[in-house]
């Protein structure tokens, strides 16, 4: 079997200074058989904490960035304070629900991302999921394995990097994946570590989905269930990502900056952070914050709302503690064979303001963003006009 080589010990700033690509970092082992080596750890089934299990204090070069300092920096920039919103009153109050529907829509169209607080999922819940999939990823190796796939049509599967053989660099990141809608899950084919949880959390996020895509049509100027009557809260499908701690966090990436492939993601962090947003092409910090939920714009509602509201890039920095654990929770019927066409929505262009994008089905949109992966560049500008 194949080994995984080591990153050699490359000064860091040296790394960081020269604008390299991959063979020349590892210029001590010339090129190398990077398909090889990713197919030898898809192989072990066990992902990062598998390698992490077994005491490495260096990373494979398969996780190794490849680009220039930006791309690695660790810094974030404290001048901004990343949007909260507070959902409390949204169905008795009038004039708190007019607020709160100012403050996603000016958040969706300038960040792309914001946090709410109140939001009605109760923090027992919260807690139980994060608890969930750390017992799922903790539980014993051997049993863990049944769930390694690549077969994205099963219900529940886990896997290291979705893209592993297409994106430039492997995440340090292992997750699962489990679609809850608009087809329920057999409880039989969910794990039962959290199998509870798993469905409670993702009813739950559901709910919430039909406040958010209501309050974020009205912002808009749209009816109240535009959104919702287009299918954008038809389907769900849900990540449990677990990112160990990782011995060079400086020179791998958590998750590569990416947007969003869905129309909304609610997602759930732990309080260990690493989550960034790029804004006025700075990375800021998405601050943990007990309680609350991140919500983001994913691309299909950019391109549904001619630019209106932003699918922002993002990103998760490695961390030498660990584990940090997410959920994210994706709006989206990418797993489904619809043949719905999504372009534009007419009430939002003009003859002063044409249709920015071409009309697509989610499936193939997403076809075309899992073909290139998390390679660092937008899909959507692929269905520009
Ligand atoms: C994602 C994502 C962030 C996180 O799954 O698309 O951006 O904190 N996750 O895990
Ligand atoms: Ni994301």
């Amino acid at each position: 079997m194949l080994r995984l080589e080591f990153s050699t010990d490359v000064p860091l700033l040296k790394v960081f200074q020269v604008n390299r690509k991959m063979e020349v970092i590892n210029t001590n082992e010339a090129k190398y058989d990077r398909m090889a080596e990713l197919q030898a750890f898809d192989e072990t089934k066990a992902g990062v904490k598998g390698l992490v299990d077994e005491g490495i204090t260096k990373v494979p070069r398969i996780f190794v960035q490849p680009s220039e300092s930006e791309e690695a920096a660790m810094s974030s920039n404290k001048k901004f304070k990343f949007p909260v919103i507070d959902l409390d009153g949204i169905k008795e109050d009038p004039i708190k629900r007019k607020k709160i529907v100012q403050e996603v829509g000016h958040a969706s169209e300038t960040w792309g991302f914001f946090q709410v607080i109140n939001h009605g999922i109760p923090s027992h819940d919260l807690e139980e999921m994060k608890d969930g999939i750390i017992r799922f990823f903790e539980q014993d190796a051997e049993v863990k394995k049944q769930w390694y796939s690549r077969d994205f049509t099963k219900e529940f599967i886990l896997n290291s990097n979705f893209d592993l053989f297409k994106a430039p660099v492997t995440n340090w990141r292992d997750t699962f994946r489990v679609t809850t809608a608009p087809i329920p899950p057999n409880p039989e084919e969910l794990p039962s570590i959290c199998r509870d949880i798993l469905l409670e959390y993702t009813n739950q996020v559901m709910k919430l989905g039909d406040i958010l895509f209501k309050l974020l049509s009205e912002a808009i100027g749209l009816k109240s269930n535009h959104l919702k009557d287009m299918g954008c809260t038809e389907g769900l499908m849900a990540l449990g990502h677990y990112y160990p701690a990782c011995p060079q966090p400086e020179i791998t990436p958590g998750t590569s900056k990416h947007a969003d492939n869905d129309f909304l993601t609610v997602l759930l962090q732990d309080n260990i952070g690493g989550l960034q947003v790029l804004h006025q092409n700075q990375w800021v910090d998405v601050p943990p914050t007990p309680g609350a939920l991140v919500v983001n714009i994913g691309d299909h509602l950019q391109l549904i709302s001619n630019d209106k509201y932003k699918s922002v890039e993002h990103r998760v920095l490695a961390n030498k503690v660990g584990p940090r654990v997410s959920m994210a929770c994706f709006f989206t019927t990418s797993f489904l064979p619809t043949e719905r066409l999504f372009g534009p929505i007419k009430e939002l262009t003009s003859e002063q303001n044409p249709p920015k994008y071409r009309e697509t089905t989610v499936k193939d949109y997403s076809t075309y963003f899992n073909s290139k992966g998390l390679d660092g560049t937008s899909a959507l500008l692929h269905f520009r006009n």
